[in-house]
């Protein structure tokens, strides 16, 4: 049997991990973080082997590769449950022209938006949309993020879904099919029979790509009854469901979501106190994304409300061309504490823990402690909660992917 290489990382300011093991996080116990001082994390091949404080740091045989963690402070690796990473083209027009004053839906209604993005990515192919999701990746992973899920929803054709589902696993993300995420030109405004088109056409392979299906459900895209029907089909299809619920109108995407017993609903800058009660007394996380909300000049979501009525929540960046133009968690964890006031701790564990049940990994990422896999961040701070403090900071000094130090380019 060959020993599995270990990588020590010594000498840390902290390490700073979820305290509990169980997911997802709730109330109290979203909030409690397990902080060692002068620590190591010591990982074997894959895994975390051990963590603790320096001076009870065991004489190690055999070979041991050092990492010096003077001045740097280790928390999980993190977890961006929702991006919609495989795009082609940019949205650098349609920006300058919502600074000048210009809508987000307007614009979308009048054929630019998801649209324009549509166009861009069917064009780019499926080695522009390979190369596209690659350099995306590298993006997160400078700002520590060392598992993510990319959505397609920008081709809306049989070929370019697949492509993009095929591209998100090269890649190593967590694909989803968001295959009801517009209705593409070629429909004429016809829903129905898109809907017709994605799930006899589209959703057969799609299953076999993607772990999961989500689907916009907002004025100008799918309604209730058609959101039901395309998560039904995929539920039937063996995926997991998520959705795009509540972003501008609350038009019963969380009553949906928990029906169907969906691992997310996701945005939610429109939910009103009874969408904050249900969701709470439900199991469906609810992801928040407030990089959105602030690129976009939206009222955030009504995470405080949430979190303290007992809702488990996630946090993610959202990250697409149109409206959130941003892969990085540590700027939407200063954005959670300042702007959603969430507790340093508690943007921690939505980023990691919940954020990995979401996915399904929880148990697998998203905590420092023996048996999950060696994912770390080493953050070029004193105190792990420069995390969310330091907003826009260049924090990330090292990320360790599954016990190897990763290029950071
Ligand atoms: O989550 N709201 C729907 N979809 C994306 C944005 C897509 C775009 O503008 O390209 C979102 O915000
Ligand atoms: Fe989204």
């Amino acid at each position: 049997m060959t020993v599995p290489s270990r990588l020590l990382v010594r000498d840390l300011a902290q390490v700073a991990t979820p305290a509990e093991r169980a997911a997802p996080l709730r109330g109290a116990a979203l909030g409690a973080v397990e902080v060692v001082e002068d620590a190591y994390v010591l990982c074997a091949g894959e895994t975390i082997e051990s963590v603790g404080r320096m001076h009870d740091l065991p004489a190690l045989d055999g070979e041991v590769v050092e990492l010096d963690g003077r001045g740097l402070c280790a928390i999980p690796g993190l977890v961006d449950c929702h991006t919609h990473a495989a795009f082609g083209g940019d949205r650098v027009e349609e920006f300058s022209l919502r600074a000048a004053g210009a809508g987000y839906e307007e614009l979308h209604a009048a054929g630019g938006g998801i649209l324009a993005t549509v166009r861009a990515t069917r064009a780019a192919g499926e080695d522009g949309l390979r190369a596209a999701v690659e350099r995306h990746r590298g993006w997160m992973l400078r700002h520590g993020t060392t598992t993510f899920e990319a959505k397609s929803g920008y081709g809306l054709d049989r070929e370019t879904e697949l492509a993009s589902l095929r591209a998100i696993r090269v890649a190593g993300g967590v694909p989803t099919w968001l295959g009801a995420h517009a209705v593409p030109p070629e429909f004429d405004g016809d829903t129905d029979a898109y809907l017709d088109f994605a799930l006899a056409d589209v959703l057969p392979e799609a299953a076999m790509l993607a772990e999961a299906a989500d689907v916009f459900l907002e004025r100008g895209a799918f309604d209730a009854v058609q959101a039901r029907r395309y998560l039904e089909a995929c539920r039937d299809a063996g995926l997991e469901l998520r959705l795009h619920g509540d972003q501008f109108t609350e038009r019963g995407a969380i009553p949906l979501a928990l029906d169907l017993g969906a691992r997310s609903v996701d945005h939610l800058e429109a939910t009103g106190p009874d969408g904050v009660r249900a969701l709470a007394a439900g199991e469906t996380v609810g992801v928040l994304l407030p990089a959105s909300a602030l690129f976009l000049g939206r009222p955030m979501p009504p995470a405080r409300a949430l979190v303290d009525a007992g809702a488990a929540v996630a946090l993610a960046t959202d990250f697409n061309p149109g409206s959130a133009f941003c892969e990085s968690l540590p700027l939407c964890c200063s954005l959670a504490a300042t702007q959603l006031t969430l507790s340093p701790a508690e943007t921690l564990a939505a980023c990691t823990v919940n954020a990995a049940h979401v996915l399904g990994r929880a148990g697998e990422i998203g905590r420092l402690a023996p048996g999950y896999r060696a994912d770390l961040v080493l953050l070029d701070a004193p105190d792990w909660r420069y995390l969310a403090y330091h907003l826009g900071g260049d924090l990330v000094a090292r990320v360790v992917l599954a016990g190897e130090p990763a290029e950071l380019g």
